[in-house]
C-alpha cells in the first residue's frame, strides 16, 4: 500500500496535522506541501490530500491538486477557523470534495480547528462592521481565543487515528 501525504498550509496549521498523519504512514511515506506535488500520482494507492478552508472551500493551492486527484482512493483533511461539528466545516468538507475529478467518496475525513491569523482578523474586523458576521463580535472574538491553542495534541492525535483507520480500511 503506497501512499502520500500533500498538504497546503499557509500558517502553519494544516502542515502540523500532515506531519502527525505521516508518522504513522509506513516508514518512507512522502510528506509534501502542495506546490511540490508529483505532476503524476498514479503510483499512489492512496492520497493524504490536505487543505485550509478559505471562503468555506478548500484554499485555492489546494484546489489545483484536487481537481486533477482520480485517484480511487483519497483521504482528505483539513484546519479550518471553526470547530469540526459545526455546519460550516461539514459544508467546506462537502464542497471540496465535489472538485474530485470522478466523484470519488473519501475513504475518509478528518477536520479540526486551526488557529486564525492574528492579521487576518485584524482585517476582518477593519472590512466589516461591528454586527456582521464576520465583524467583531464577543462571539466572534471568544472563537479565536478558543481557536488558538489548535491544533493541539487531541487533534493531533485524532488525526493519527484517521490515517491508521484509513489504513486499514484498504487492508
Ligand atoms: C483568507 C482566509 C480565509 C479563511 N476562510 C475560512 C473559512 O471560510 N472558514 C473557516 O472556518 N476558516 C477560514 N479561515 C481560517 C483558516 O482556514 C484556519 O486558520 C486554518 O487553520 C489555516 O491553516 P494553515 O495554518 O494551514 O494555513 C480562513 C483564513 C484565511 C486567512
Amino acid at each position: 500500500m503506497k501512499s502520500i501525504v500533500i498538504y497546503s498550509s499557509r500558517t502553519g496549521n494544516t502542515k502540523q496535522v500532515a506531519e502527525a498523519i505521516v508518522e504513522v504512514l509506513p516508514e518512507g511515506t512522502a510528506c509534501v506541501p502542495v506546490n511540490e506535488a508529483p505532476a503524476d500520482l498514479t503510483a499512489y494507492d492512496v492520497v493524504f490530500m490536505g487543505f485550509w478552508a478559505d471562503q468555506g472551500n478548500a484554499d485555492k493551492a489546494a484546489q489545483t491538486v484536487l481537481k486533477r486527484l482520480d485517484n480511487e482512493q483519497v483521504a482528505l483533511f483539513a484546519t479550518l477557523g471553526v470547530p469540526p461539528m459545526l455546519p460550516h466545516a461539514k459544508d467546506t468538507m462537502v464542497a471540496a470534495t465535489a472538485l474530485l475529478p470522478k466523484g470519488q467518496t473519501p475513504v475518509g475525513t478528518f477536520m479540526c480547528q486551526g488557529k486564525v491569523d492574528p492579521k487576518v482578523i485584524e482585517m476582518m474586523y477593519k472590512i466589516f462592521p461591528e454586527g456582521h458576521p464576520h465583524g467583531r463580535s464577543s462571539e466572534r472574538d471568544e472563537r479565536h481565543r478558543q481557536g488558538a491553542s489548535h491544533p493541539d495534541a487531541t487533534d493531533l492525535a485524532k488525526a493519527a487515528a484517521f490515517a491508521k483507520e484509513v489504513l486499514a480500511k484498504l487492508g
